[in-house]
């Protein structure tokens, strides 16, 4: 694993930016899984500058994102194809029908989840995924539990992380129970994983993440097998990895 630790968001958020735009010159037609949350809104609007500026096209990418909130539609708010558009798909030169996320208003969820397995593996998989980390060391929206789920699926989503997303909703009974994700499956078929995390309350997913035991207690902890994975840190994010989490 390679890990970059930065000094604040702004430099995580640069970095994690240049790994995605590394990935995209690279391969210009490369298959980005995408999450949403707080701490990839930075990278996105460093993209998205870098797009505006000609540095970097989006035209031939393809993007699958990770999860979306059952029974949120496109012109909600808070849903994720929502937040998709607004922070970077409406900025930048992809194009549209080429940008996938979960639809939380299908009227058979089982069938939408594999369905999106099914695109997914049709797209040969993601060239690079990106993961935010939840509190409870969620990825996507794959829940602490008994075991590793490897499909899409949808999910009850955990108090802790009903009341963690309540900040984006007028009212917490607004929050939704349910979520669509993406299994740890095709997460972890992705070529390479770039997870980002920013702030204090974070520290303690990120140790129990790469530092503890691998167990479905932990989901993020299944990254520790595997062979390509890039964290890219704030310096209070990765405090509790001590001196594993050396600058490069
Ligand atoms: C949500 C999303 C995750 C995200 C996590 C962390 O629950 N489903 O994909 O990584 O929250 O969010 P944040 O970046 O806002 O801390």
């Amino acid at each position: 694993m390679r890990i970059y630790r930065e000094a604040d968001y702004d430099a995580m958020s640069r970095r994690t930016a240049a790994i995605i735009a590394a990935e995209v010159v690279r391969k210009p037609d490369c298959v980005l899984g995408l999450a949403t949350g707080s701490t990839p809104v930075g990278a996105y609007r460093q993209l998205a500058a870098w797009n505006r500026e000609g540095l970097l096209s989006f035209r031939s990418v393809t993007s699958v994102n990770l999860d979306e909130y059952k029974g949120l539609g496109p012109d909600h708010d808070q849903s994720y194809r929502y937040f998709m558009d607004r922070n970077l798909f409406d900025h930048v030169d992809i194009r549209r029908d080429r940008t996938h996320v979960p639809d939380g208003l299908a009227a058979d969820p089982e069938a939408e989840c594999r369905r999106y397995d099914a695109l997914v593996a049709a797209l040969g998989g993601t060239d690079l995924q990106l993961l935010g980390l939840g509190h409870n060391g969620h990825i996507g929206f794959n829940e602490p539990g008994e075991a590793f789920v490897r499909e899409t699926h949808v999910v009850d989503l955990t108090e802790r992380t009903i009341e963690a997303n309540a900040r984006f909703f007028a009212h917490r009974d607004e929050v939704p129970r349910q979520a669509l994700t993406m299994g740890i499956g095709a997460i972890m078929a992705a070529k390479r994983v770039l997870v980002a995390v920013s702030g204090a309350d974070k520290a303690e997913a990120v140790r129990r993440a790469f530092a503890g035991p691998i167990t479905p207690a932990v989901p993020a902890s299944i990254l520790q097998l595997h062979p390509d994975v890039v964290l890219v840190g704030d310096a209070a994010a990765l405090s509790g990895l001590g001196e594993a989490a050396m600058p490069l």
